[in-house]
């Protein structure tokens, strides 16, 4: 259609997609494969009938036994580069992609071949043309410290090699959101900003006390962007709050019709008018069968966006990332 030429046509940034999300069922029938692993399923159809989830646990609990076929530094090259090329037929010429070293070290994996895998592919993305980067993620379901794979532990990780951490841009949260506040990462995020990482944290679509979440995350945490976020539509101070610290939120529509049955289109459109950095941005794309310029089609489908709305948006993505303000002047 116009609108998906139009849409794949604007230049964007994504900066909201998990790479472990971008597993596609075609890539772990091959990983398992390739890596001598027994899955229950055989085809592309038998892995998409697993995909069943209405709700952010349910889907976290098809998500994270799914990334059991990534075992190798190759591995993670290979799906960070495979969504890197899709990203592009999108439009994306700038990516700052999380990863869940957790999910992984937990399973045995060494921190070392996720982070060298990964880095591999972002820089070799400059060939096709993105400019990608890294977001480090601590699983919130996790303990913060006091614990082999907790997250103090994966930021000593990172900040043990010099090398390491030049290759992460930022660190964020996400997982079971369910009493498993900011607030419990205090420590942890304090320890990354004096890193010099830049901070966001997930706020998911409806969670119990996500008001308090997105609090906590802007007064105690000092983010600098939300994933999702989309609540703080129900509290005008917060949205104040958001606006004059120019935070940027990370909506994902598509996402959100998967865990919650509501794109959330009217929020997002109301934010947007209201003067808050909202992008769009895929989150799973895997698992919810729309990359970014699918979650701009969706919204601008259910919310009749106008052209200058997609493009507001467009320019959000590089306004509310995290680009030298030299660089970011050049996709403005
Ligand atoms: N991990 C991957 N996708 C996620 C999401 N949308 N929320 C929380 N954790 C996630
Ligand atoms: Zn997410």
């Amino acid at each position: 259609s116009p609108t998906a030429e139009f849409i794949a046509g604007l230049p964007k940034a994504e900066l909201h997609v998990h790479l472990e999300g971008t597993l596609e069922p075609e890539v772990k029938l091959a990983l398992a494969e390739r890596n001598g692993l027994f899955l229950e399923q055989d085809t592309v159809e038998e892995v998409q009938a697993t995909y069943e989830f209405d709700s952010l646990a349910s889907f976290l609990a098809v998500y994270y036994p799914a990334m059991d076929v990534l075992r190798t530094e190759q591995d993670f090259y290979d799906l960070a580069m495979a969504y890197l090329v899709r990203a592009k037929a999108d439009g994306v010429v700038h990516a700052e992609m999380f990863f869940d070293p957790q999910a992984h070290t937990g399973r045995g994996v060494a921190f070392a071949d996720v982070i060298t895998g990964y880095h591999g592919a972002a820089v070799d993305a400059a060939q096709i043309g993105v400019d990608a980067h890294l977001i480090m993620c601590f699983l919130r379901d996790l303990p913060a410290d006091g614990d082999p794979n907790s997250a103090e532990a994966t930021l000593d990780a990172l900040l043990a090699s010099p090398e390491f951490t030049s290759w992460v841009i930022g660190v964020g949260l996400d997982s079971d959101e369910r009493d498993n506040p900011p607030r419990k990462f205090a420590e942890v995020f304090a320890r990354a900003r004096q890193a010099g990482l830049h901070l966001t944290m997930h706020c998911d679509i409806d969670q119990p006390d996500s008001i308090e979440h997105i609090r906590q995350a802007i007064h105690e945490i000092g983010v600098e962007r939300i994933d999702h976020g989309t609540n703080v539509v129900e509290d005008d101070s917060l949205v104040a709050d958001v606006i004059d610290r120019g935070l940027g939120l990370t909506c994902c529509p598509v996402s959100n019709s998967f865990v919650t049955e509501d794109s959330k289109a009217t929020e997002i459109v109301d934010l947007l008018g209201r003067g808050v950095t909202v992008t769009i941005n895929s989150d799973d794309p895997a698992y919810f069968a729309a990359y970014v310029a699918g979650n701009y089609e969706a919204l601008a489908q259910k919310a009749q966006l106008s052209s200058d709305q997609i493009i507001e948006l467009a320019r959000n993505s590089f306004r509310a990332s995290w680009l030298t303000d030299e660089a970011r002047e050049g996709y403005l």
